[in-house]
């Protein structure tokens, strides 16, 4: 095709990372958000999330390669642009309203242009979205000759950059055969440029769709299914989940990775993905037990640990616990969908008395909780004369702490195994781990 001038609209964690990752391949970036703060802070090389090696790369490109604006005109000149805005799923389905206004005022900057143009659609969309925002945009547009495809991401949070760089493939759904081979044809020209040949795989529009959805209510299933063996294990004499799933895991049918038990998967996209899809079978009078079952059992993870906390502490009511980890997984400052967030919550509305500490998600968690819980930067502070103390990210910071100095007869409910139960008990410490049993 022609010389790339790449668009990306929307410029949260999926666009800016894009957004980055193309600049610093070369490629004239422009970055259209409406959050004006937002902008501030990117223009000034600080990227509104935390992600590792974003900062470094988004210094480097800003203002060259890369550059932001809160107007649509500026894309102008782009002739192929990304849309990363958030879809959220909300009790009557998809809100699609930022995909439409971001793609109205795409279509303001285009219209009537003769020229080929491209629309790649990076939000997770339900299947027959982007279709039907192609048939909006067209009319909107007045342009004979634009394309559109879907293009779903899958990078993981923490590995956003690196998950862009090497992805374990790229799925392109165009409209129509044209603009399958020019987004093929811009993805092969970037994987070229940073050294790496990933699979691309050209499908249509709506099996891209669904392909993301596939992937991500997989996950969650392998989650639920972990948490579920888990939970068996808890109950039968002498038995440990990591065990156990590490030993079903070799099989390479099932595979060790991504079979962790846990407080249950929270997150921007599995809790959402999940619940996306319900709506969609329903929508189509289509049964789909097995999805149920695996939003269910991750509701009930959460009331096991409280149950745990019931029975240890022979009630909740004006107890001190502390909650280490806000983030939903390690590695991030990400707060959304976090089993702690509706952990803290439950336990405030039992009357306890909540501590939380975090290394990165605490100003996040704030936004969420406001002053029901006590924010603790330091972690001898916070376990300082615990009753119980509940661990729900794994971060590293966890496996280095001094248990010695808990009051004896403290609780550690470990539910991401951070810990070693044996030595614990050793310090007269009681523990109760995700997935292993009580029973000797
Ligand atoms: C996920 C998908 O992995 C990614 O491909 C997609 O693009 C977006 O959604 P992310 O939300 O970053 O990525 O989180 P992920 O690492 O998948 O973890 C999701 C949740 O599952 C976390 O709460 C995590 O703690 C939990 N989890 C994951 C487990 O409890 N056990 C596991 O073995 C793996």
């Amino acid at each position: 095709m022609m010389e790339y001038s790449v668009g990306v609209i929307g410029l949260g964690f999926v666009g800016l990372s894009h957004a980055v990752s193309l600049a610093s391949a070369g490629y004239r970036v422009i970055g259209v958000d409406i959050d004006r703060e937002k902008l501030g802070a990117i223009e000034r090389g600080m990227p509104p999330f935390k992600e590792p090696g974003i900062d470094e790369v988004l210094r480097n490109t800003i203002g060259r390669s890369l550059i932001v604006s809160s107007r649509y005109e500026d894309l102008k000149e782009a002739n192929i642009v990304f849309i990363a805005v958030n879809a959220p799923t909300t009790d009557k389905g998809q809100d699609l309203s930022q995909l439409e206004s971001a793609l109205d005022g795409l279509a303001r900057a285009w219209r009537g242009l003769n020229d080929y143009r491209l629309v790649a659609i990076k939000s997770t969309v339900l299947p027959g979205t982007t279709r039907s925002l192609y048939k909006r945009f067209k009319m909107l547009s007045n342009m004979p000759r634009v394309g559109f495809a879907s293009n779903p991401e899958f990078l993981r949070e923490g590995r956003a950059l690196e998950d862009i760089r090497n992805p374990s493939r790229v799925v392109i759904g165009g409209v129509d055969a044209e603009s399958s081979e020019v987004l093929s044809g811009f993805w092969r020209d970037y994987y070229k440029r940073v050294g790496v040949d990933p699979p691309i795989l050209v499908v249509e529009a709506e099996e891209a769709e669904m392909i993301k959805y596939a992937s991500n209510v997989f996950l969650a299933m392998r989650v639920s299914f972990a948490n579920t063996i888990a939970r068996i294990c808890e109950e039968t004499p002498r038995c440990d989940a990591l065990n156990v799933l590490y030993g079903a895991g070799l099989d390479p049918r099932i595979g060790v990775d991504y079979l962790k038990p846990g407080p249950g998967y929270g997150g921007s996209c599995l809790p959402k993905d999940t619940r996306a899809l319900i709506h969609y079978a329903d929508m189509h009078s289509i049964p789909v037990p097995l999805i149920r079952a695996v939003e269910e059992t991750n509701r009930i993870q959460l009331e096991r640990i409280i149950a745990i906390l019931e029975e240890e502490l022979g009630g909740i009511e004006g107890r001190v616990i502390t909650i280490l980890g806000a983030a939903f997984k390690a590695g991030t400052d990400d707060v959304r969908e976090s089993r702690s967030i509706y952990l803290a919550r439950e336990l405030i509305r039992r009357g306890a008395r909540v501590r939380l500490h975090d290394p990165l998600a605490l100003d996040n968690a704030r936004r969420l909780l406001g002053d029901i819980v006590e924010y603790h930067r330091d972690i001898d502070s916070a376990l300082r004369s615990s009753d119980a103390v509940v661990i729900m990210t794994e971060w590293h910071h966890y496996k280095n702490i001094d248990w010695s100095k808990l009051k004896p007869g403290t609780l550690v409910v470990d539910y991401r195994r951070v810990t070693d139960p044996v030595s614990l008990e050793k310090m007269g410490i009681r523990v109760r781990a995700v997935g292993l049993s009580r029973k000797k």
